[in-house]
């Protein structure tokens, strides 16, 4: 019958790892002990990674106090590679390393004088630098400061639970006890202050700079209310309003001073009359022009025309410009435009249709 051996094909870790660290210290190219767990690197989830560290691998597993570490074979035809054998032998001797090299080499550099149980070797070996959490509260061995390893793993009651063992650990004095999670958090609040600090600096100014832009977009939308909503008349110019002085229209003709401001042609009509005219179209609204070369009001929308005197006497104006109230106070021209005068109901001939000058 052709010879075989085993070689690993795949390696996990079960729950109820206690982060010891012997399996990283016996196997670094496959094991990774985390904060709270150990973990296989990534290469190590291969078969091919796994299969020349079996050596490594099967140390490591026995090593674990909790045997959490799982693996799985196959079996591989022809005999174990030299190197395994003779990675071996020192360990089995008992030997402190003497050659060879890889993991196995490594473990064969012990420490101290292992202990009989190699799960108590691989704690013992490497609780120094990684002890165990519930150590503290779970002190069922007392052994003297720095006893031995093999002390301590003699005074273990066999099968003794992982936390048994770290209250071993730290009452031989092999181990402190693992910070609590509170002073963990206190701790890193501590050193993360700083930073702390310089956060509450920029949310204070980034809550100046958003109340800074609520403030803005607050006014900008009390102005466009005001723009929008609030009526325009308090703008709008008063309806009596003095146009000058009688004298400042001395002439025949069209006065257009108070077209823009006002809406009001003041007109000097032949046979001394002095009118306000108003400059709405009395077709749809529009605002016509004084055509001086022409002598007429002319509306730009649809072409209605109007002499000087406001008549109507072209295109679709139904009737002529409306007049406004005029007055005299003193030597000065009063218009009321809150007063009109229509000359299709016979009012330009009523008082405040003219002054006669
Ligand atoms: S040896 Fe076992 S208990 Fe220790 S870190 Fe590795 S897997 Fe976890
Ligand atoms: S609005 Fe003036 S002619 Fe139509």
């Amino acid at each position: 019958m052709a010879e075989t051996h085993k070689e690993i094909v795949k390696v996990w870790i079960a729950p109820g790892c206690i982060v010891c660290d012997a399996c990283e210290t016996d196997c670094p190219e496959v094991f990774e002990v985390q904060e709270e767990t150990c973990i296989i690197r990534p290469p190590a989830l291969k078969a091919d990674f796994t299969k020349p560290l079996t050596p490594s691998i099967i140390v490591a597993a026995e090593g674990c106090p909790v045997e959490v570490i799982k693996f799985e074979t196959i079996d591989v035809e022809g005999p174990e590679p030299a190197a395994w054998k003779e990675s071996k032998e020192p360990a089995a001797a008992g030997a402190p390393a003497g050659g060879g090299g890889g993991a196995a080499a490594k473990k064969a550099a012990p420490v101290y004088d292992g202990p009989p149980d190699p799960k108590w070797a691989g704690l013992l070996r490497t609780a120094a630098t990684r002890p165990h959490a519930a150590t503290p509260n779970a002190a069922t061995v007392i052994l003297p400061a720095k006893a031995p390893a093999e002390a301590i793993a003699t005074a273990l009651p066999h099968g003794a639970p992982p936390d048994a063992i770290g209250a071993a650990m730290v009452g031989s004095g092999y181990a402190r006890p693992r910070p609590s999670i509170a002073d963990r958090i206190r701790s890193k609040g501590a050193s993360l202050a700083g930073a702390a600090d310089m956060t509450r600096r920029e949310f204070s100014i980034a809550l100046a700079i958003g109340w800074s832009c609520v403030a803005a977009f607050v006014g900008l939308f009390g102005a466009a209310f005001q723009t929008f909503f609030v009526p325009k008349v308090t703008k709008e110019p008063p309806s009596t309003f003095r146009a000058g002085k009688v004298t400042d229209f001395p002439d025949v003709g069209v006065y257009e001073q108070f077209k823009g401001t006002n809406g009001v042609w003041i007109v000097r009509l032949p046979g001394s009359q002095l009118v306000a005219i108003s400059d709405i179209c009395t077709h749809l609204g529009c605002i016509p022009n004084w055509l001086q070369a022409d002598q007429k009001f002319k509306c730009p929308c649809h072409g209605s025309g109007y002499h000087m005197n406001g008549v109507n006497f072209e295109g679709p104006a139904p009737r002529p410009l409306e007049r406004f109230k005029v007055s005299l106070d003193g030597e000065f021209l009063v218009v009321d435009k809150s007063i009109k005068y229509r000359q299709e109901l016979q009012q330009w001939n009523l008082p405040g249709a003219f002054i006669a000058v």
